[in-house]
This record gives C-alpha cells, structure tokens and sequence, in this order.
C-alpha cells in the first residue's frame, strides 16, 4: 500500500458494516461540526499508552481492556460508569499483584458504540427492518423510524463520551483509584463469594504488602501511585465518518492521532487488507488493535503488520485473538510462530468472548464461563509452549450484577437470563464474574510466574 494516506483516504476503498445515510445535508454538517469539537484524548496521552504497551510486547506487563459491548445512550449513569471502574480497579489490582508487574488499563468505553452485525436486516413477525448498529447509528425498538441512521447520534455519541471520560479522569486522579480501598472492596467480594475461600490466601499476601508498605511509610497519603492510577480509553474503529471528523495533527509531532479514543481496534469483520478500515488506521499513530479470529491466516496477519506497522515499533500493534474455547491452539500457535520468525513486536492478547457465544433454549445470546475460562487457559498454555508472553486479556464485562453469561461462582444457569438481561448487543461478565475471572487468571499467573519487574522503567511503574 503506497498509496499517500489522509485522513480522507479511506474512503476510496470499499467499507463494510457503515451505514448509508438518507440525508446527506445532515450528514456533512454533523460531520463538519464534530470536525471543530474539542478533541477527547490528548496525543501525549496515546503515546503514552504506546510506551506502556511496548514494555508488555517486551514481555513486561499485562494488558486489561474490557467493558460493554456496547454503550448505550439509556444507560448512561454516574453509577454505571463508577461501579465499571471499581470492578476494574480490582481487577488489575489482584493481576499486578499476581503478575508481579504492570498492569496496563484500558476500557472499551467512552466511545464504543458503534457494532457490526452478521445481518444488515432482522426480522420480526413477518416485518423486515434494517439491523439496530448500535446507539452511534440508530435506536435499538424495534420500529422503521428508529433503525433509520441519524447523524445526530454521532455528536450524542462525542457529548457522552466526553462525560464519561470527564468522571473517569476525575476517579483515576481523585483518589477513588486508592489501592488500599479497592484491596479492601476485594476482601468484600471474596467473603460474599461462594469460590471466597480459594483465594483467601492471595488476598492475604496483597493485605501483607500493604502492611509492609505503611510500616514503611508508602501510604496512598504520601504515594501518588497508591491512590491514583493511568486509564485509558478504546474503542472498534467501525464509524470511519466519526473516527476522521475527531482525526487531527498533533502539534508536537506533526502526526495525524485518532482523538475518539486512546487505542482503536478493527474488528475480525473489517480487517481485509485492502479495505477502509485498515486504510483509516494505517496512517493515525494511536496505538491499535486486530481481533485475529478463526479466519485469519498468517501470511495475511504478517501483511496487516506490513501495512499497520511498517517500522516494527513496540506497543503500536495488539493482536486481539478471539477463537473459541477449544478450537484455535493450533492455529494461534502457527500466528505466534510467523509472527515470531518474521521478528515483529507485538503484543498478544486474548478475547475469551467472541468465540464463545452460544444461543441458550430460551433464545438469549449467552457465553458459558467455564468456555470463557477454558480459552484464557489455553492462552496462557500456548504462549507457555512457545516461550512468547500472554500479553492481555479482553473482555465484555459490566460492574452491574446481569445475567446475561452463565456459570460463574453464583451459578447463573440459563433459565436465570432472563431476570437481568440489559446488554444492547452481546452477553457480558457481570461484576461478579468479572473479578472471578481475575482471581483465576492471578492463580495462574502466580504459578506460571507471568513478566518480571527488573526491566520495567520507574517511570511506568505504578499501581
Ligand atoms: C466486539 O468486540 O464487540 C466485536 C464485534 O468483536 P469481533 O470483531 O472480534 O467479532
Ligand atoms: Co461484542
């Protein structure tokens, strides 16, 4: 691909999963006065997510990307936001813990609203109307007006980003992010949890450390990095019309930066080599991701590092790998294998989610955990047996007690879905699961011994 690239460029290619809109007046107006908004993230801050990423492709560090599937409009609370961040919170604090090193915080929020869809129609009782694509393009009811594509929801869309990252900065910097609290809200979940007791011992080594620590005077009172933490924001780059309106160049470094959003990913839908959304993100420095799913072969993913990452630079790349419980070791090892012997920095990580969604008898979309969990053990496994580093996870989850994937310590069976069944696209971990699956991933890491500290800069350690 020599071709210049701009911010434009895409839209010579072909581009999947966007939306055609009726009225295009509308349409480039939307798009000119998102064109003049604030930016949402700032450069620096990218680049700073980059450095972060390069120190796990180097195999020092964890990546932790998770949240809605979708964001919606309806749902858009104080509450939802600061109990997504508590969750998360504890999360990384029982990996770091058990990692022994880093753990690099990214949501997918403040921005993910756009969806592909496997039909661009669904019908209902003989009535045919175009898919729901998420609140970005149009509503979910299930009527002609609503599935109609609004460039509105586009600067609706900005505006609650905008908000919600506004709270999230105020909480990562504010003190809500203190270590000893969120220990303590993990003491609190484990003697609520059925499974509690399996790691009561973890938790009383972390309880030990900070002890330690405040007999040594390293207290959140005194220590920045005790009672604040680094978050970041991502999002599917699916909306290109969206992604290049909030596109602009850097004055420190005269590079074009995606300003949506932190790090983008391009779904396992539209990641062919010679289409739009790769044309997008070839030519904006944030960091980026691929969700490499069963399709993918390895000559392809070494010509999407060819085309996304020409100059091999660490932290630039995630490769997202999303195949299913049970299904793609050997196919993962042979991209690990290509991506190795071609020398390229990268770091891997695993989606346990959509490879394992399966359609319960009352008709819900669910995804079992103990699927879930089987596909991060082989993750880790695989990586174990090539001598290359588990690099991430990346998960649908939500802070809110849902039923919407079975299993879990709570037992949730599929007869229970119903009772608390609020996603606008597909199933996700409730808060509950959430932090059992980070238990779970600590005890692995804490046998497998998972990233050394030694190499890590002072400057990007931290909770
Ligand atoms: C998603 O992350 O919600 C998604 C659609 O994933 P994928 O592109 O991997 O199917
Ligand atoms: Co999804």
């Amino acid at each position: 691909m020599t071709n210049k690239w701009s911010p434009t460029s895409w839209r010579n290619k072909p581009g999947l999963h966007m939306p055609e809109y009726g009225d295009k007046d509308k349409l480039h107006e939307v798009e000119e006065r998102l064109a003049g908004f604030p930016p949402l993230v700032f450069a620096g801050e990218a680049r700073e997510l980059k450095k972060r990423l390069a120190e796990v492709a180097n195999g020092n560090g964890f990546l932790l990307q998770g949240g809605d599937c979708a964001e919606s409009f309806a749902e858009h609370t104080a509450d939802n936001i600061r109990d997504f961040f508590r969750i998360f919170l504890q999360m990384a604090a029982v990996l770091t813990y058990a990692g022994g090193s880093p753990v690099v915080k990214v949501g997918r929020i403040a921005g993910q609203f756009a969806k592909p869809r496997s039909s661009a129609v669904e019908t209902k009782d003989g009535v045919e109307l175009p898919s729901y694509r998420g609140d970005i393009i149009n509503a979910m009811e299930f009527e002609a007006q609503s599935r109609e594509p609004d460039p509105q929801r586009q600067i609706m869309a900005y505006r609650q980003s905008a908000a919600t990252l506004n709270l999230l900065r105020a909480f990562a910097g504010g003190g809500y992010a203190n270590l000893e609290h969120v220990h303590q809200w993990n003491r609190n979940y484990l003697k609520d949890s059925p499974a509690g007791d399996r790691y009561e011992d973890l938790a009383d080594r972390i309880s030990e450390s900070l002890r330690f620590m405040r007999a040594c005077g390293l207290t959140p009172e005194n220590v920045p990095q005790l009672r604040s933490t680094s978050f970041y924001v991502s999002h599917e780059a699916l909306l290109l019309r969206y992604e290049q309106a909030l596109t602009r160049i850097d004055s420190t470094s005269g590079e074009h930066y995606a300003t949506s959003g932190h790090m983008l990913w391009i779904g396992d839908r539209t990641r062919q080599l010679d289409h739009a959304h790769v044309e997008f993100a070839r030519g904006v420095k944030n960091p980026i991701g691929i969700k490499c799913g069963p399709t993918i072969e390895p000559d392809e993913l070494i010509k999407l590092n060819d085309i996304l990452n020409p100059d091999n630079e660490a932290g630039r790349l995630t490769l997202i790998c999303r195949f299913g419980a049970g299904e793609g070791a050997q196919h993962q090892a042979k991209l690990i294998r290509a991506i190795e012997k071609e020398g390229r920095s990268v770091v891997w990580s695993c989606d346990p989610m959509h490879g394992n969604t399966v359609k319960a008898s009352s008709g819900y979309k669910t995804r079992p955990f103990n699927d879930i969990m089987q596909e991060v053990g082989e993750f880790f496994d695989i990586h174990q047996a090539e001598g290359t580093h588990p690099g991430g996870i990346h998960i649908e989850m939500t802070g809110q007690q849902v039923t919407e994937c079975t299993g879990g310590a709570h037992g949730i069976k599929e007869t229970d879905l119903s009772a608390r069944y609020h996603t606008h696209c597909d199933p996700r971990l409730n808060a509950n699961q959430s932090l059992e699956l980070a238990f779970l991933i600590a005890e692995r890491m804490t046998k497998d011994r998972v990233g050394e500290t030694a190499d890590v800069p002072a400057s990007l350690m931290g909770f």
